[in-house]
């Protein structure tokens, strides 16, 4: 019964777009969780107003991330993908929850002491009281798992926290979230940083990342300049990285196994392999690329899902909110 299914909830801020080692590495497996459980995404852009933002490419990105994930096959009827600006039980149960958290809490969290750092001059109060938007993120939907890389262990722990102190307070009124890794896909390495996993945030170096939706000429001229080594062999070593990364993605692009991809390239150059690679990638993005592109094309049908995926995340958030809501003392209607 669909309501045996444990939720899943993940939150993704629209400010960068999925890359190939982000699909490879994660999302691709992301795909295969929605026939086992009940899989709420969200897209966070009330997140990403804690940085300064273009409002014209915020909405552009916003709406396109979601095009992407439906793209790459998650299904819009199975799974509820929406736009947390969508749903104003997030905020609600944000202030609710900044009541239950202490700034102690917060000023230890090391994501807040870095984004200061960085953003020296915009230390926002949104900045600080992130990670309380991300607990009634997950605890407004009664989430069970929470798949997270490591850098949203500490945010995690305290949405925990913060559950805990709630439900002891009132009952039990929240589930208790749990951090989940989900099975990790390959491990991509960035094309000019060989050393470095593919992240956006070394993106200073644009040829280091190639994005799901980068067109056919990019990607050739991105693997072009992909960084290899001085000898000419095609082998997977560790003295070799940016040659094993390549490996790695032609790999997983072609779907054959490392020793394969290596007998392929045998006694052939570089330049011919670096060529070889980007050829499989695109082959293998293509039918993501072009299921984007008609959703791109069908504004209507993209409005539609929109409105149909609000209003289930709505009637989801809204019966939580409500239970709060009397617990806190709200008065009644
Ligand atoms: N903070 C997360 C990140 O930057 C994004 C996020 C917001 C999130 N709300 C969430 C992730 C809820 C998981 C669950 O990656």
């Amino acid at each position: 019964m669909e309501s045996e299914k444990k939720i899943i909830f993940s939150g993704m801020q629209p400010t960068g777009m999925p890359h190939l080692g982000n699909y490879l590495g994660a999302l691709k497996n992301w795909v295969a969780l929605q026939d086992d459980y009940r899989c709420v995404y969200c897209i966070v852009d009330m997140h990403s107003l804690t940085v300064r933002q273009d409002p014209l490419v915020l909405r552009k990105r916003s709406r396109e991330l979601l095009q992407l994930y439906i793209a790459m096959g998650l299904d819009p009827e199975k799974v509820i993908i929406y736009f947390q600006s969508h749903v104003s039980g997030h905020a609600e149960l944000a202030w609710i929850l900044n009541c239950f958290t202490y700034m102690g809490e917060l000023g230890r969290m090391t994501q807040f002491k870095e984004k200061s750092q960085k953003n020296a001059d915009n230390i926002n109060a949104g900045l600080f009281t992130y990670p309380v938007l991300m607990a009634a993120d997950i605890l407004l939907y009664n989430a069970d798992l929470v798949p997270i890389g490591e850098d949203q262990r500490q945010h995690m722990e305290l949405c925990r926290d913060i559950a805990i102190r709630f439900n002891n307070i009132y009952g039990d009124v929240f589930t208790i979230p749990e951090p989940y890794f989900p099975k990790i896909g390959a491990r991509i390495m960035g094309l000019a940083e060989p050393e470095k996993k593919m992240s956006k945030s070394d993106g200073a170096n644009e040829n280091n990342i190639v994005y799901l939706l980068d067109r056919p000429e990019s990607i050739i001229k991105k693997f072009k300049s992909a960084v290899t080594d001085s000898g000419h062999e095609v082998k997977y070593s560790p003295d070799k990285p940016g040659v094993s990364n390549l490996l790695t993605i032609y790999s997983a692009a072609a779907g054959v196994d490392i020793k394969q991809a290596e007998s392929a390239f045998e006694g052939k150059g570089y330049g011919v392999f670096k060529q070889a690679v980007g050829e499989a990638v695109i082959e293998f993005i293509k039918p993501i690329q072009s299921r984007f592109d008609d959703l791109n094309r069908d504004k209507a049908y993209v409005d539609a899902i929109i409105r149909a995926n609000d209003e289930r995340a709505n009637a989801m958030a809204g019966r939580m909110l409500r239970r709060v809501q009397k617990k806190v003392g709200y008065p009644a209607v």
